[in-house]
């Protein structure tokens, strides 16, 4: 007798006889020959991937199949199935998977509808669970928001961001990090991006962009050292720090692009890949000559509490650095007014509140509010709405007055300048005319370069 050769473990073989088996489960009785027939193809694709394991999951993400986080390549049809991350655990029964098909037959997209869980433990499925149920067409979302900073950028900006992202994409590759390039960025940043206000405007605004670690990194970078001249650090302090926040991310470029840019909630394993991020990076840079010292401790704190919580576990009372407390709360107010492609951002002025609530908890408040005043709520570059409802670009903010700042008028055209408002401008009583109502998303066609030369 020949021994019966198995066919290689694919993921997919199990994701077409589940996506057979919903449709036949519309259309036949159970117990169908056709039916039986599916069932066991399932049965025995899912036998072999839980083979010496306590579990598998796959997961769909971009239309790309995953089996337990690892992209698998190859052309797949993915559609058909209707949710797009299954868990299978050890001792699953071919019912269970009779089950499933038909439950997921009776997926209806809309929130009303039973959750898929709830039918499924109603159904003694006890070895099978459905993750996220969004449709597995994301798409929508993703096309939301692009990936780059949109408008004329800051000459100096766009270089340093192609600068980073040709750091990122090396190391990406298995290169090792090239500092003789980070060096050039951290002096472009200093000497350059900091002091220009077009750059700082797309760094300090609400970014309509959804961006990747390299462009984050740069922007960090830039807000670190606009919260380290704040606190008044000497040059050479101010140039370490600014490394270390340029390269607090590095770790990311060993984490799949999938998985970093998932819409959603992530599930405790996923969270715990993305969560590596910081011991990964200390690696990579501790490992790479002619960095500073606190370089690779930034990597590995950024993420931890004054308090001493956070990840990863560095074990109780282990207080950050402070050059890692300052890249926390650059991190945050950089990660929340960017876009997400399951989040819209948050304006800067909410951002700051949301800085505030963290401080003393979980970031330190005197660097909050140290970080607010270098800022400002309404940054040079924003585009704001009066309690007049009038709109306009803030050009200037006087020192004392962060809430009421000098903004340039915009037309219907968004291309010329309609005059200027100074908002600390009060009335007879003493009140002020006007206040700032809200921050507005930046608009492609406003051209915010030209705005801000014409009020120098
Ligand atoms: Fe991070
Ligand atoms: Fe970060």
């Amino acid at each position: 007798m020949t021994a019966r050769v198995e066919p290689p473990a694919d993921p997919r073989r199990i994701l077409s006889s589940l996506g057979a088996l919903r449709a036949l489960a519309g259309t036949y009785p159970a117990g169908h020959p056709m039916i039986a027939d599916k069932l066991r193809e399932a049965d025995e694709a899912v036998r072999q991937h839980l083979h010496g394991r306590d579990a598998i999951r796959i997961d769909i993400i971009h239309g790309v199949v995953h089996l337990d986080g690892i992209p698998f390549d190859g052309d797949s049809d993915v559609r058909g199935i209707g949710v797009d991350s299954i868990h299978f655990r050890s001792g699953v029964q071919p019912e269970e998977l009779q089950a499933l098909a038909e439950v997921l037959w009776q997926l209806k997209p809309d929130d009303a509808a039973e959750p898929v869980s709830v039918s499924l433990t109603r159904r003694q499925v006890r070895h099978i669970t459905v993750g996220r149920l969004v449709p597995l067409d994301t798409s929508w979302r993703a096309q939301q928001w692009t990936d780059r900073p949109a408008g004329v950028l800051d000459p100096d900006y766009e270089e340093s961001l192609a600068l980073a992202q040709q750091t990122f994409e090396q190391l990406s590759t298995g290169r090792a990090l090239d500092t003789v390039t980070v060096r050039d960025l951290v002096r472009l940043l200093i000497s350059r991006v900091a002091s220009s206000n077009v750059a700082l405007a797309h760094i300090l605004a609400v970014k309509q962009y959804e961006n990747l670690t390299y462009c984050h990194s740069v922007n960090v970078a830039v807000l670190s050292l606009l919260l380290g001249r704040q606190l008044r650090l000497d040059n050479e302090t101010l140039t370490a720090l600014v490394e270390a926040a340029l390269l607090h991310d590095v770790g990311k470029t060993r984490i799949p692009l999938d998985l970093i840019k998932k819409p959603g909630a992530l599930d405790k394993r996923e969270r715990r890949m993305v969560e590596a991020h910081t011991i990964f990076g200390a690696e990579i840079l501790v490992q790479t000559e002619g960095l500073g010292p606190v370089t690779p401790l930034v990597a590995l704190e950024h993420h931890r509490s004054v308090a001493g919580s956070g990840y990863p576990d560095l074990g109780d009372g282990v207080v950050p650095h402070v050059f890692s407390q300052i890249v926390s709360v650059a991190d945050i107010y950089e990660a929340v007014t960017g876009a997400r492609s399951y989040q819209a951002p948050t304006p800067p002025e909410r951002a700051c509140l949301l800085l505030a609530r963290l401080a003393g908890e979980k970031l330190n408040g005197a660097l909050v509010k140290a970080f607010v005043n270098a800022i400002t709520f309404f940054p040079i570059g924003s585009l704001v709405r009066t309690s007049r409802d009038e709109i306009g670009l803030v050009i200037r903010t006087a020192t004392g007055e962060p809430l009421h700042p000098v903004i340039s008028l915009v037309d219907e055209t968004l291309q010329t300048p309609a005059g200027e408002i100074d908002t600390t401008e009060r009335d007879a009583s003493g009140a002020y005319c006007r206040h700032i109502v809200e921050t507005l998303p930046q608009r492609d066609s406003l051209n915010v370069a030209h705005f801000l030369t014409a009020a120098a």
